[in-house]
């Protein structure tokens, strides 16, 4: 009996050191991917988040829904109701519809093997950093299907959608040290050099992408700013109410003295 539990207990503990020993590999194996790069989201930046809109109408609809925002939400961002209805809807949306994507999702699936997912919950779930990373990580890599992979999202299987904005990157290998195994050198991308070029210059896509990031952050939560305004307000009540207390407080106590 008492040999029984003996063995339990090393069991159990073996258990724990391997899947301790796991955790710190799988660590180890991720940190091929680069620090993320730091997004510039402003949410008072009215123009950048109507650039913002425009790019992810001409560039990611297709494909993506924003499931938190409703087209006629947009003119909290500065779009009159007539540019609404001129360039986001289409002939069988509403002003009232929520803005999921057009694509069927069974066929999005068949065609990439993943669905797109929904992008309002992207900023949420894996913040605006890697967002604007991943947009700017996309180059070639002939062995995928897409023709395209990216370094925060390994083998992706979203084509490289802004090319013809970006131009073509190509990686930059060198050998480095295995982070799984530091006896071991693998090749590793070190940065990348434009084999073709792009409408815009480097400034000109970073821009682009913080844009979407900008807009795609709005669109998280397309009531932030007016719930930030209301806070405010609550607060300003709050400090009135305190300040008539204290006064009224003082007026009471001062016959009683
Ligand atoms: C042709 C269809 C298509 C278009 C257009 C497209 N995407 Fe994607 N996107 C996908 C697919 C498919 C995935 C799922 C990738 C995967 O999980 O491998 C994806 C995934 C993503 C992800 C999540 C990656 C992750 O970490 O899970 C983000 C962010 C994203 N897309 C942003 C965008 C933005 C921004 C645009 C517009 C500039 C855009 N996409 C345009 C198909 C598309």
């Amino acid at each position: 009996m008492r040999a029984n539990i003996v063995k339990l207990v090393y069991l159990v503990t073996a258990c724990m050191v391997a899947g301790v020993l796991y955790l710190m590999s799988f660590g180890a194996a991720h940190s091929t991917t680069p620090p993320l790069k730091s997004a510039k989201v402003n949410l008072s930046d009215k123009a950048s988040l109507q650039r913002g809109a425009a790019a992810f109408r001409d560039y990611c609809f297709n494909c993506h829904g924003l499931s938190a925002v409703r087209y006629n939400q947009l003119t909290k961002i500065g779009l009159s109701e007539d540019n609404i209805k001129q360039y986001m809807l289409t002939t069988t949306t509403k002003p009232g519809d929520m803005m999921t994507v057009g694509m069927n999702a069974a066929d999005a699936k068949k065609w990439f093997g993943v669905a797109p997912p929904d992008l309002s919950l992207m900023a949420s779930a894996k913040g605006t950093d890697y967002i604007f990373s991943y947009l700017n990580d996309f180059y070639r890599d002939e062995t995928r299907p897409t023709g395209w992979n990216n370094r925060y999202w390994p083998n992706a299987a979203m084509p490289h959608v802004l090319w013809e904005e970006q131009g073509t990157m190509v990686p930059i290998m060198e050998d480095k040290p295995d982070p799984a195994d530091h006896t071991k050198m693998v090749p590793t991308i070190v940065g990348f050099n434009k084999a073709t070029a792009g409408k815009r210059d480097e400034a000109g896509y970073e821009q682009l992408t913080n844009d979407i990031t900008n807009f795609l952050f709005w669109a998280s939560e397309p009531d932030r700013q007016s719930r930030h305004f209301l806070g405010y307000i609550v607060l300003a009540f709050l400090l009135l109410l305190a300040f008539l207390a204290s006064k009224l407080s003082k007026n009471y106590w001062k016959d009683i003295h």
